[in-house]
């Protein structure tokens, strides 16, 4: 019987793992356990600030559903997602920059023709805006067929499963690249909004004299054949939230000029954004 210390209580619960634990569960779990041993040795956490700890990790659970989801927004704040989301995309490679999913995306919005509306309610959704592009490689060849799922909030600042005023999927579409790599999104100009704040999280950004807010953006995924998914998202230039974004995703190169459009164009703002994606084999090989 060997009686636990400060000191080696770290390697008896690493030791308590048996031989069936798979190599990669050992290594990330092993990792897990040293830090978070090391970090109450560290500030000596209390028995009282263990037990605050697991009560606002209870809050978390009692607030999570599939409409709100507390832990990513505790671990969106905290920066984890941005990071976990920067450790797979070296900034350095030639491929346009990834921004957080974070929690309101949606499988199954509905597919659309380019240059549809994704705004259900027409202007009462927005202002309307023509985002436009072209999808390539990253030799400049271009990708057609790529599939580019898009969100975004409603101008109150909230994404339609939040908000019983909005039409199931509304401000969500999916659209396709033609055969040149160009698509032609119709959206609306983007509001900067809080993250849900009324919970442990929104605790904590109070604790710490942070506001929730993110800067107005729109949310796109994009996947073709070949080549590696991309979580991006673009930011709105003249946004006031562009320098203090409450889980840290903005990336200088996704910021974008929301243009006066010409009249020929139908819609308010135009905004010109192309995409460059990195091939299945490029991205293994990094
Ligand atoms: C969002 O942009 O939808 C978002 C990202 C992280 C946390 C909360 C919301
Ligand atoms: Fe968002």
């Amino acid at each position: 019987m060997k009686t636990v210390t400060v000191e080696n209580i770290t390697n008896i619960v690493i030791d308590a793992m048996s031989d069936e634990t798979s190599p990669r569960l050992r290594e990330v779990l092993s990792g897990l356990i040293t830090h978070m041993h090391d970090f109450a040795r560290e500030v000596q956490l209390s028995h009282d600030e263990w037990l605050l700890g697991i009560d606002f990790l209870t809050r978390a659970a009692k607030m999570t559903d599939d409409k709100r989801n507390e832990f990513i927004l505790i671990s969106d704040i905290l920066g984890m997602e941005s990071l976990v989301d920067a450790i797979s995309h070296d900034a350095q490679e030639n491929e346009t920059e990834s921004a957080v999913l974070g929690p309101f995306f949606r499988e199954g919005a509905p597919v659309l023709p380019a240059g549809t509306t994704i705004a259900q309610r027409g202007s009462k959704d927005g202002p309307s805006v023509l985002v436009r592009g072209r999808i390539t490689d990253n030799k400049g060849e271009p990708v057609p067929d790529a599939l580019i799922d898009v969100w975004e909030t409603g101008p109150e600042g909230l994404y339609e499963q939040q908000d019983p005023n909005q039409p199931e999927m509304n401000l969500r579409g999916r659209f396709r690249s033609d055969v040149n790599g160009d698509y032609r999104i119709q959206a609306v100009r983007p509001v900067s909004y809080p993250i849900p704040y009324d919970g442990p999280s929104g605790d904590l950004l109070q604790l710490t004299g942070r506001h929730p807010y993110r800067p107005a953006h729109i949310h796109m995924v994009i996947e073709a054949e070949g080549y590696r998914k991309l979580v991006s998202q673009i930011y709105d230039s003249v946004d006031q939230y562009l320098e203090s974004d409450s889980v840290f995703a903005v990336k200088g190169s996704l910021i974008v000029d929301f243009k006066p459009a010409p009249e020929e164009l139908g819609v308010e703002f135009v905004v010109d954004h192309d995409v460059t994606l990195k091939d299945d084999a490029a991205a293994q090989v990094a």
